[in-house]
């Protein structure tokens, strides 16, 4: 057994990821030269943010895509667009990216947190059908890093309830379920192309969906709140303005273009790591649903046990992988009842901000969320995933180095 790093020994590597991010070229600066010398940079103006929604459309395989300023404010346009306000409640996992919850205050309804399952950290579908309430207009489904939740699960709720499934895809863009794209199961779903995201243009989002009146409403709220023409609908919403620039969707038409290719470039990365973790019970990577057809990693995703690690907590795991050379994230480092956002303090004039209702989120508890924040969860970024398989292979070797030389770290104590 060689000596562990973070005990004076060699590191397995000494240099980051390799890969660059985001993965850009030729194919940009040619559309974008394009619209400065055609002058056309409004949405609508020129062919790109148009073209963009069609060729996104196709590749998800669904009636609509309508592109937007990022993956908050689609979620807030779906949720207004189905008729959700004031009182409303949306069910949502304990543990996701605050736009989550954010979106649904901005929509003024109000969140709902739900525990989530060990196997997938997404929704678990006996904490959400607990939930449920005659208030209950809506769940969202996230999928976090790649690993799609139970989507089966959340469909049958939803139809049970007569609920809107609306799934946040931000980080699964690409993850096919019995052969259909994430995104495009339930009612309607979102997507972000914000930097750390499958593909980028900096900032941008998007909205699919196979839902006409969905999708027209979407499109009203998006801008200006106007119907136009060919919408199914001759009313005035209370929309703002987040359409995409013109240049905005030609960095995303020139990425959709390699998309395809980033997938499969991860998922090759994510399958070396798979082979050299099998047989180690300290971590394992999480499951995929037997229902995924196609896999599409963000984040390579790991579980760590403590128990099987002779109580060496993960984070000393983790002290012991970055003093080899290959450091990794634990994700969102916290459970969203604890946030600001909803546990406050607020300004007084916030307070109305749940519609009258007392809800003391501080005061809620979500075991399974708490520990897999605290204990469990661990992950590589797709900077690591897109390395050559070399870089990826490092991570693979780090990880049994320290599993190997785990008893050596029993005395230590997280940083
Ligand atoms: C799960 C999830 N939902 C929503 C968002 C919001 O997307 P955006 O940053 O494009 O607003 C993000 C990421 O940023 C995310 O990771």
């Amino acid at each position: 057994m060689s000596t562990l790093a973070v005990n004076g020994g060699e590191p397995v590597r000494t240099e980051g990821p390799t890969a660059m991010w985001p993965v850009c070229g030729d194919r940009e600066k040619e559309l974008l030269c394009d619209i400065i010398d055609t002058g056309k940079f409004l949405y609508g103006g020129g062919e790109h943010g148009v073209a963009f929604e069609r060729e996104l459309a196709e590749w998800m395989g669904c009636s609509y895509a309508l592109g937007t300023v990022n993956g908050t404010e689609t979620m807030v346009l779906a949720l207004k667009a189905a008729g959700i306000g004031p009182g409303d409640e949306v069910i949502m996992p304990a543990m996701t990216f605050i736009a989550c919850p954010l979106s649904v205050l901005l929509a003024q309804a109000v969140p709902v947190l739900a525990d989530i399952a060990y196997a997938d950290m997404a929704l678990d579908p006996a904490a959400v059908e607990a939930k449920i309430t005659e208030n209950t207009r809506a769940i969202m489904a996230v999928s976090l890093y790649g690993v799609p939740c139970d989507l089966d699960a959340m469909v049958d709720i939803c139809e049970r309830h007569s609920l809107l499934l609306l799934e946040d895809v931000a980080q699964a863009q690409g993850c096919e379920w019995r052969g259909k794209k994430l995104g495009t199961i339930g009612h309607i779903g979102s997507l972000s192309f914000h930097t750390a995201k499958i593909i980028t243009s900096g900032d941008g989002g998007a909205i699919v969906t196979d839902d006409k009146e969905l999708h027209d409403f979407c499109r009203s709220y998006r801008q200006f709140g106007l119907p136009f023409e060919g919408s199914e609908h001759d009313c005035a919403v209370t929309g703002g303005n987040y359409r995409m620039s013109e240049f905005v969707a030609a960095v995303l038409r020139a990425q959709m273009e390699r998309i395809d290719e980033l997938i499969d470039k991860r998922n090759e990365s994510a399958a070396i790591l798979d082979e050299m973790l099998q047989g180690l019970d300290v971590v394992r990577p999480f499951e995929f649903h037997p229902q995924v057809t196609r896999r599409s990693y963000l984040n390579y995703a790991m579980a760590y046990d403590q128990q099987a690690a002779g109580g060496v907590h993960r984070d000393v795991f983790r002290q012991a992988l970055a003093a080899e050379g290959c450091p990794a994230a634990i994700g969102y480092p916290y459970v969203l009842n604890e946030l600001p956002l909803l546990a406050g303090p607020l300004r007084e004039r916030d307070k109305g901000r749940f519609f009258g209702r007392r809800i003391d989120y501080a005061a809620e508890s979500y075991p399974v969320a708490r520990d897999l924040v605290d204990n469990v969860m661990m992950n590589y970024s797709q900077h690591w995933l897109l390395s050559d398989p070399e870089t990826v292979r490092d991570i693979g070797r780090a990880v049994q180095k320290v599993v190997d030389g785990i008893d050596t770290l029993r005395d230590r104590e997280p940083a």
